[in-house]
């Protein structure tokens, strides 16, 4: 186990959401109409995932792209902070018949990966948890996890509106999302997003990805609040 100097950051003190919280979680799977079984299957096809393949899943969640990349028979690493959240995926894959998944709870900066390199991490909806210079370490690190041509896929609350835009296009964003309450994320939520987690703009996270290593060879702009990234490791 390495030891982390006191000035690491402290990925237990989670911002924003307490996903510690079990009633959270659930409500958490219920809300997340982003990542349904039958999407992370489409996203599982689409990255070219089978079963030579290890990929590892940063900030899994309730675990359903984890769940969908096993069920191709590959090897897959599910990593999360909360132990409440990979009590839940567990269940979950265990109902799913997901049986090649190996879950650890670590954070992006504490997971040390121990087994072969991966051909895939993947990390959705997650690293924005992280302050920007604790986003770059992140990257580092999942460089160091992969093996040389191998592939990350990022997706997140990434803002790729004009930054003099911003208080309109938050304001915009909210209206847009928000659910009433009882019915997904309301606008507290969003709310909360901005104000306490760190969600930034594209162009910061394109600079920290090409000086991690990684050529980016797509980029989706597909609102002007969430952005995702395909991008492989340098040889
Ligand atoms: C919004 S959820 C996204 C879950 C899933 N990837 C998805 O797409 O639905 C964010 C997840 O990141 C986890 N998390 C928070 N801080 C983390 C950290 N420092 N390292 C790894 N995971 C973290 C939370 O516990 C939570 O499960």
């Amino acid at each position: 186990m390495t030891a982390f100097p006191a000035w690491y950051f402290d990925e237990s003190k989670m911002a924003g959401v307490d996903f510690e919280d079990e009633a959270r979680v659930a409500v958490y799977d219920r809300n997340q109409t982003a990542s349904t079984p039958e999407k992370e299957r489409a996203l599982v096809n689409r990255l070219g995932i089978a079963s030579e393949h290890t990929v590892i899943d940063l900030g899994t969640g309730t675990g359903n792209f984890a769940i969908q990349a096993s069920l191709t028979g590959a090897s897959v690493y599910a990593v999360d902070i909360s132990q409440a959240m990979l009590a839940y995926a567990q269940s979950k894959a265990q109902k799913a018949g997901a049986t090649t998944i190996a879950f650890h709870q670590a954070g992006f900066l504490t997971y040390e990966h121990q087994d072969r390199l991966a051909d895939f991490v993947v990390t959705k909806n997650a690293l924005h948890i992280l302050p920007d210079f604790w986003k770059m370490s992140a990257f580092l690190k999942m460089a160091a996890m992969l093996k040389p041509k191998g592939v990350l896929y990022l997706r997140d609350v990434i803002f790729s509106f004009p930054p003099a835009d911003y208080k309109a296009s938050i304001n915009e964003w909210i209206q847009q999302v928000a659910k009433p309450e009882g019915e997904g994320w309301t606008a507290r939520d969003f709310e909360m997003h901005v104000r306490e987690e760190h969600s930034t703009f594209a162009w910061i996270i394109e600079g920290m990805l090409t000086r991690s290593g990684f050529e980016i060879v797509e980029a989706n702009y597909n609102t002007p609040t969430y952005t995702e990234y395909l991008c492989i490791k340098a040889a």
